[in-house]
């Protein structure tokens, strides 16, 4: 089955593709590490090698993992060389060492960190340089496949870093322009009707897409209507005014225990001053903003806003449909506003703004439903379960996606202002814990029709 979502470059020789692939693979690879080098430069040693949360890995940690990731796949994967340094492999394998024993394990200093991520580097570009990117060969390397792969894992941990840089207390040090506002934030209905009916979710033809999103498979959804807008910080203030981390009707059993455990009142970095409510954001603190999207919420939260409001969480078929239907061709799009890839007009990603867009903005980007914003700004919590696709196969390995699929992750959709065009598509999927709350996360809600 296919979702009709053809590689970026049409049909054109598979030498001009392979070139295409090349410049794509190379421009990812660049964006990616010009964003790690701003998020590591952007602290000095102490503050690169402290932890600044258990929750989190010191920012030196990403920089040699980010590496030496690299040099697994592409160096010794694809380029077939040996361990540049095979005694430090342990040390950077998520798997093997939880976040927070990470800062006492012998990591390299930083200037050592950052001499081992730019040799690989360097053998990385010269091993794209004169790969056989072309439809044929191992599946690792069909249309670049290893290189988005290894793009995507340095972009997701630019993401992870900006958390740690959440997490961090001190004064600001990053900066960002504002993102835009909304043409028409009043007139926008609150809500959308999608039609009952299949779509096509997830993808058998984007290149880079990982596992777990594979393969496109036909999926039947009763209509429903969902949020135009993610829940914003204004709507979920009721809530928090309306008592409701007090009550426990709201919650889920397992959501109640946590806010009675952790005293929880409002999300994570809010709090009350003098009759209004603030907010810490990367060092600085604000005025909570009604328009903009809710943040750093988890899927409890999330949870029990949308019984709170009479509404529930849409389903993850039901986000991707709202998400990528066209009813009108009655295929799936790569995005919400078509198989384009994503430009400052669409969405708020790649850590442009430090911030979610208010909600409204990014007409360009709406989905043929009419629903916004599903693209960027935050991820979204979806009711789902984390589980394969019918015919999922493990790839490149089980510890990608699989080891994760059941109930104790919750699957959210959309990428946040914080993740890169690379590793944001209509079919992506990320997944967490329902207790996670440091994360860029938000949701909208859905009603059945
Ligand atoms: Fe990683």
């Amino acid at each position: 089955m296919t979702d009709g979502t053809g590689a970026p470059g049409g049909a054109r020789g598979p030498e001009s593709d392979a070139e295409a692939l090349r410049g794509r693979a190379l421009a990812a690879l660049l964006a990616a590490r010009e964003r790690t080098a701003l998020l590591t430069d952007s602290v000095d040693d102490h503050e690169l090698t402290a932890q600044h949360s258990p929750l989190m890995s010191p920012l030196v940690w990403d920089l040699a993992h980010i590496g030496n990731q690299e040099e697994q796949w592409l160096l010794r994967a694809v380029g077939g060389l040996d361990a540049l340094r095979p005694e430090i492999d342990g040390l950077y394998d998520a798997f093997e060492h939880p976040r927070a024993s990470r800062p006492s394990l012998p990591l390299l200093p930083p200037a050592e960190a950052r001499v081992y991520a730019a040799e690989v580097r360097g053998r990385a570009l010269d091993i794209l340089g004169g790969a056989p990117l072309h439809g044929g060969g191992r599946p690792l390397e069909r249309a670049g496949f290893v290189f988005g792969m290894v793009a995507q894992h340095e972009q997701q941990h630019d993401e992870t870093m900006l958390i740690t840089h959440q997490l961090r207390s001190g004064p600001p040090v990053l900066d960002a322009p504002e993102p835009p506002r909304p043409p028409d934030a009043v007139t926008l209905p609150s809500e959308v009707l999608v039609e009952g009916g299949p779509f096509t979710m997830g993808t058998s033809t984007e290149p880079w897409a990982l596992d777990n999103e594979r393969p496109a498979h036909r999926r039947e959804v009763a209509a429903f209507h969902i949020d135009t807008a993610p829940v914003t910080c204004g709507a979920y203030e009721r809530f928090v005014e309306d008592g409701g981390y007090g009550d426990p009707r709201w919650w889920a059993p397992e959501g109640w225990a946590m806010v009675r455990e952790h005293g929880l009142s409002a999300p994570l970095f809010w709090r009350r001053e003098a009759g209004q409510w603030l907010r810490r954001r990367f060092g600085v603190t604000e005025p909570v903003p009604a328009g903009e999207p809710v943040l750093h919420v988890s899927w409890y939260e999330a949870d029990a806003y949308a019984r709170w409001a009479g509404r529930r969480l849409p389903t993850e078929a039901e986000w991707e449909k709202a998400a990528r239907h066209d009813p009108a061709s009655g295929r799936s799009r790569r995005y919400p506003w078509g198989d384009e890839d994503p430009s400052p007009v669409h969405a708020n990603l790649g850590q442009r703004h430090l911030r979610p867009a208010p909600a409204g903005a990014y007409p360009a980007g709406r989905a043929p439903s009419g629903a916004g914003q599903l693209i960027g700004d935050v991820w979204e919590w979806t009711s789902s379960d984390f589980l394969p696709y019918p015919g999922f196969v493990a790839f490149p390995y089980r510890e990608y996606s699989e080891v994760f699929f059941g109930p104790a992750h919750k699957v959210l959709r959309g990428g946040s202002f914080a993740v890169d065009r690379v590793a944001c598509r209509g079919t992506f999927r990320n997944w967490d814990l329902p207790v996670r709350r440091q994360i860029f996360s938000g949701f909208r809600t859905a009603r059945d029709a």
